[in-house]
């Protein structure tokens, strides 16, 4: 579970986030909309904790944002599949090792690496290019390579932000689609985007951040 509790955010004395309150659980899809500018990564940075509210607090799973030690953090952020607004691959690497990079950095044992991999790379449908290099991909499979090493610690949910902002229109709708079928099989989505015709093609719950409150927007 994750939950902004009364939750101020401010960078240089301007609130970005004004005592603002929500919850989101396990399974559940949600679109995070407003303008750039609007608070978007900003709310999916206090959820993985990489900033602190300036007031309230933030829950997430057994960890609260009040006493949370730093090196608790990447606990916290193994139960969080990360999508950064400016993704980024390593080039000269295979898709494989890309996907196993983040897991040879935590250690884990390398029977343990090659069967989250191979999964992982078969839930965004790439097991096929598996040895071919990132740079060698056009952008939306590049975008999945992402997404798999996002999935590959099995998180509860996953944090996308602005999957598709560089994308073309058909491609973002098959990363959308894409997103939908990994939370169709269990694990939160919490998008953001300010892609309107996007959210329009999901029945899916929708969160507004308007001057720095949190709109629950019905009928988008
Ligand atoms: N680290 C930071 N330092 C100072 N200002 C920041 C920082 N991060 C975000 N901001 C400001 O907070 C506001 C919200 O930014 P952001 O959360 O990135 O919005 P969005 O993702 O919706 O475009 C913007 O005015 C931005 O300039
Ligand atoms: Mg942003």
């Amino acid at each position: 579970m994750i939950q902004l509790n009364n939750v101020t955010a401010s960078f240089n004395g301007h609130n970005v986030l004004d005592n603002v309150s929500v919850q989101i659980n396990p399974g559940e899809f949600v679109f995070l909309v407003g303008q750039t500018g609007s608070g978007k990564s900003t709310l999916l940075r206090l959820v993985y904790m990489d900033v602190t509210p300036t007031k309230g607090n933030v829950i997430v799973g057994k960890y609260n944002s009040e006493t949370v030690q730093q090196s608790e953090k990447p606990y916290l952020r193994r139960m969080l599949g990360i999508i950064f607004q400016d993704f980024r691959l390593l080039e000269d690497r295979s898709v494989y090792d890309n996907v196993a990079f983040t897991l040879h950095v935590t250690g884990t044992p390398a029977k343990d690496i090659k069967k989250s991999v191979l999964h992982a790379l078969a839930d965004v449908g790439l097991s096929h290019q598996r040895n071919k290099m990132a740079h060698e991909l056009s952008g939306g499979e590049q975008q999945r390579v992402v997404i798999a090493r996002a999935l590959v610690n099995n998180p509860t949910f996953l944090l996308a932000d602005e999957p598709t902002g560089n994308l073309d229109p058909a491609t973002s709708l098959d990363i959308l689609q894409l997103l939908k079928g990994i939370n169709m099989r269990g694990t939160a989505v919490i998008m953001a985007t300010h892609n309107h015709e996007l959210v329009k093609k999901m029945n899916a719950r929708v969160i507004e951040i308007r001057d720095g409150k949190l709109v629950e927007v019905k009928n988008f």
